[in-house]
């Protein structure tokens, strides 16, 4: 894979090699006990749901969790922001998500289940590179004088807007993928879980 930015390819490879390495040890102590296929606590663990405390999130600003080893990203959304979402249609290769990239009861015009927070995986859908924040607005963003902000894929050069939602005529197929998770009150949200009986 090529890439250009390489703080965020660094991290991308980091990840792997974590994972690679967690893999391989898994398997190791599966082979002695027979009895032992049931996931350890550390495995467990790995893929338990997230907790985020998203109070401290300022508008306008976003902060990263770590969640299966993926990033995901919480940002929190000014009316400015969501304004600037609407009037993208015509430049987004799926305005309404009619692809399957988020739970059902984000599937709507913010893709979240607040308007002012989305919450969403931070990993291209093209080859998996993580795209780098552009949050500058117009010219000033170095993209495009129209540009409302959203995330560039330095790798290929993939583009998405507020919502995660992908430019057309870009390497990445589909919007950003939007993680299951629900609100525990106004300032917490667990990620890796849909509500019981939602
Ligand atoms: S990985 Fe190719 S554009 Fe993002």
């Amino acid at each position: 894979m090529s890439c250009d930015d390489k703080v965020d390819c660094g991290r991308r490879r980091l990840l792997v090699a974590t994972s690679v390495a967690g893999g391989v040890a898994g398997v190791a102590a599966a082979i002695p006990f027979v009895s032992t296929f049931a996931p350890s606590e550390r495995a467990k663990s790995a893929g338990a749901p997230v907790e985020v405390d998203i109070s401290q999130i300022a508008p306008g600003q976003m902060m990263t969790v770590e969640w299966r080893g993926k990033p995901v990203w919480i940002i929190h959304r000014t009316k400015e922001m969501l304004d600037g979402l609407t009037k993208l249609t015509d430049r987004i290769a799926d305005p309404k998500s009619d692809r399957p990239m988020q739970p059902e009861y984000a599937k709507n015009e913010h893709r979240s289940i607040k308007p002012e927070y989305l919450v969403a995986v931070g990993i291209c859908t093209h080859l998996g590179c993580s795209p780098s924040e552009k949050f500058k607005t117009g010219a000033e963003s170095g993209i495009d004088a129209e540009w409302t902000g959203g995330f560039l894929c330095p790798c290929h050069g993939s583009t998405f807007d507020l919502a995660g939602r992908v430019y057309k005529s870009k390497p990445a197929p589909d919007n950003l993928e939007i993680p299951p998770h629900y609100y525990l009150s106004d300032a917490k949200i667990l990620i890796g879980e849909d509500k019981k009986g939602a």
